[in-house]
């Protein structure tokens, strides 16, 4: 592989647009949140400061790392809240609008490209979402994290998938893993961290299973079954993710 380098998006505003170069690989419903359509789009020119890209020697992108950060102290807030990545995100973007300076960063997103994976660049990712938080002087940097295993228990609560460890103890969770050797701490499950819905029309597009039962349809890559009703013509994907905690004043030195 060739040599990469991490760059944070404040010293290489020339990639803030160009943070799309890492082909996505989510299933066409992941793609389907209204919140995150509205504006994950907008975090890296947002937050730049708190947002990495990977290039290699070319200069190819070849992972993306993006964060904002929220103001959990505000009034009416103050804890970690089930809706997870969706209320996180709306957060930042009213924070910034209202001129609300932001307590915690969240990370949002890692995507590594294809031709990158398995090489232990996710670690060097979080890792530099971790630094770009501590930079940008705040203490906390918390993660929604998407299981990237979970998929494979579909019918499990998450709250039980959390509680499986291997024998050295750290998550059964490749994902999961990673955030913990870096010194993440799991907190608790976010019940309703993504929302996709849609007539049943749109989910046989997105998945191209029938949708023609009412009652839970387990879709490839769904992390739990999504609620299909057949007599209301429509089905609802909720997402849960996993609250993961990094203080950033101490654990693993950047
Ligand atoms: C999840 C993702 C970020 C991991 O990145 P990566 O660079 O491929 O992973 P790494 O090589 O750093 O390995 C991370 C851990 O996963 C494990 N792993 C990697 N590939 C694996 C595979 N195919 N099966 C099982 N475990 C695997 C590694 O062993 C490692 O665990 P360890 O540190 O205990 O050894 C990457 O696959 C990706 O971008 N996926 C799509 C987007 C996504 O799911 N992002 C995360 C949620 S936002």
């Amino acid at each position: 592989m060739s040599e990469i380098t991490v760059h944070r998006l404040d010293q290489r505003p020339d990639l803030i647009d160009r943070v799309y170069e890492v082909e996505s690989s989510w299933p066409d419903f992941m793609g389907r949140d209204p919140v995150a359509n509205a504006l994950y789009w907008q975090i890296a020119g947002a937050f730049p400061q708190l947002c990495a890209v990977a290039t290699d020697a070319e200069d190819t992108v070849v992972a993306t790392a993006r964060a904002l950060q929220f103001a959990l102290g505000a009034a009416g807030r103050g804890s970690l809240p089930d809706g997870g990545l969706d209320r996180v995100t709306i957060w930042a973007f009213s924070d910034k609008l209202a001129g609300r300076s932001g307590d915690t960063a969240s990370a949002v997103e890692i995507m590594i490209g294809q031709a990158h994976r398995g090489a232990g660049l996710s670690h060097q990712m979080v890792a530099a979402l971790r630094d770009a938080a501590r930079s940008a002087g705040l203490t906390r940097l918390v993660a929604p994290v998407r299981p990237n295993a979970k998929h494979q228990y579909p019918r499990m609560p998450m709250a039980e998938y959390i509680t499986m460890v291997r024998d050295d103890g750290l998550p059964a969770d490749p994902w999961l893993r990673v955030h913990v050797r870096a010194g993440g701490r799991i907190l608790r499950v976010a019940q309703a961290s993504m929302v996709m819905v849609g007539s049943l029309a749109e989910w046989r597009a997105w998945t191209g299973l029938p949708f023609d039962q009412t009652g839970d349809v387990i879709v490839p890559e769904a992390l739990v079954p999504v609620h299909c009703d057949v007599e209301q013509d429509h089905a609802v994907y909720v997402e849960p993710n996993v609250w993961v905690e990094h203080d950033l004043t101490r654990g693993p030195a950047s």
